[in-house]
């Protein structure tokens, strides 16, 4: 071990020292971390944590609990959003445009019986039903967080599988390039079908890679339990880099195609709503910056806003599936 002299301007430690001296260096460092940025995230990170440990599941609905994902970026430390917060702030056009319809009226929605079909350029096209879906692959915990291009954004912890589980069972052909996800649209169970806010059904889509990508998560269930109707039961996409919008609810075909098909959004306003849809802040929303967020739960009127991450903070994990696109162009 290194002593320095006196003359080398440190003192070598007195043995009465040495426990105050090490707790002072210790505090000296955590100052100097948290003057750098760095403990704010680590005491968030332990504040989320012990917050998680506490998170009872909220007991409303079945038990669908999850393991810890070992994928890379699936599990992030940040405070989970309250419950009541994730299940009563929703969009789900089918229910209302208003954020409490879906709550109000998705009970409606019959998911029993419920399958997914299957169909397109896949060497095992056919139905699949949601009881062998469940037991497909075993299910992990993801702590994802999600961001509406409207600006604001949550903290959920998702319970599903890769959906690259499922399109590796259904065996793509070399022609499929893009996925397309049909929801489900019934008029007597969906008031919003009236509107005529989008060509229903809502569809969204993905390239291959990116669905691929074991990010991409097919979801059952959210806080340990199958998902609430508002929250797209029973089946659902998150794709934690895109908007929330990409994260198709109540799933009940996915095509397999040679040619990007068309969404939902982009149809309604190709101008505002590209195919692509990748979480931007250099990119603005003809109506909404795309530089900042508000995160549900954190409404105080002097709270700052959030800055907003490139890809959402997947950037480490997804940004390679965008090298070379220009993404203004592909917004
Ligand atoms: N899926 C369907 N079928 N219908 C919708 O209106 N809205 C999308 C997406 N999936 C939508 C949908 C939008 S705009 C968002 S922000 C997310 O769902 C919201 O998911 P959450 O309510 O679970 O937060």
């Amino acid at each position: 071990m290194l002593i320095r002299t006196r003359d080398s301007g440190f003192d070598h430690p007195r043995s009465g020292d040495i426990t105050p001296r090490a707790v002072y260096q210790q505090r000296r460092e955590l100052l100097k971390t948290l003057a750098a940025g760095a403990a704010g995230g680590a005491l968030a990170a332990w504040a989320a944590r012990d917050a998680r440990a506490q998170t009872a599941r909220p007991g409303k609905l079945a038990p669908l609990p999850g393991a810890r994902s070992a994928v890379s970026g699936a599990v992030t430390m940040e405070k989970l959003t309250d419950h009541q917060d994730a299940t009563s702030y929703n969009n789900f056009y089918e229910f209302g445009t208003d954020k409490d319809d879906p709550a109000r009226h998705a009970h409606q929605m019959k998911t029993v019986p419920w399958s997914v079909e299957i169909e397109g350029l896949v060497n095992k096209p056919g139905r699949l039903a949601l009881e062998d879906l469940l037991k497909l692959k075993p299910m992990e915990e993801r702590v994802y967080r999600l961001r509406c291009v409207e600006g604001w954004s949550m903290v959920i912890p998702w319970v599903g599988y890769s959906l690259a589980e499922l399109i590796k069972r259904v065996e793509p052909q070399g022609s499929a390039k893009y996925l397309e996800f049909v929801t489900l649209a019934e008029n007597k169970q969906m008031p919003g079908l009236r509107s005529r806010v989008i060509d229903w059904p809502y569809t969204e889509g993905l390239r291959m890679d990116e669905a691929l990508h074991p990010l991409a998560l097919l979801t059952f269930g959210m806080y340990g339990e199958v998902l609430p109707h508002q929250n797209g039961a029973p089946v659902r996409l998150v794709v934690p880099w895109k908007y929330g919008f990409k994260s198709a609810k109540s799933i009940v075909k996915i095509r397999f195609l040679e040619q990007a098909p068309r969404t939902a959004w982009n149809k309604a306003a190709a101008n505002e709503y590209g195919f692509y849809s990748n979480v931007n802040p250099e990119v603005d929303h003809p109506r909404w910056s795309q530089a900042t967020e508000r995160r549900i739960g954190e409404d105080g009127l002097f709270t700052k806003k959030r800055k907003t991450l490139m890809f959402n903070g997947y950037e480490a994990q997804v940004g390679q599936l965008y090298a070379g696109m220009d993404l203004r162009k592909n917004y």
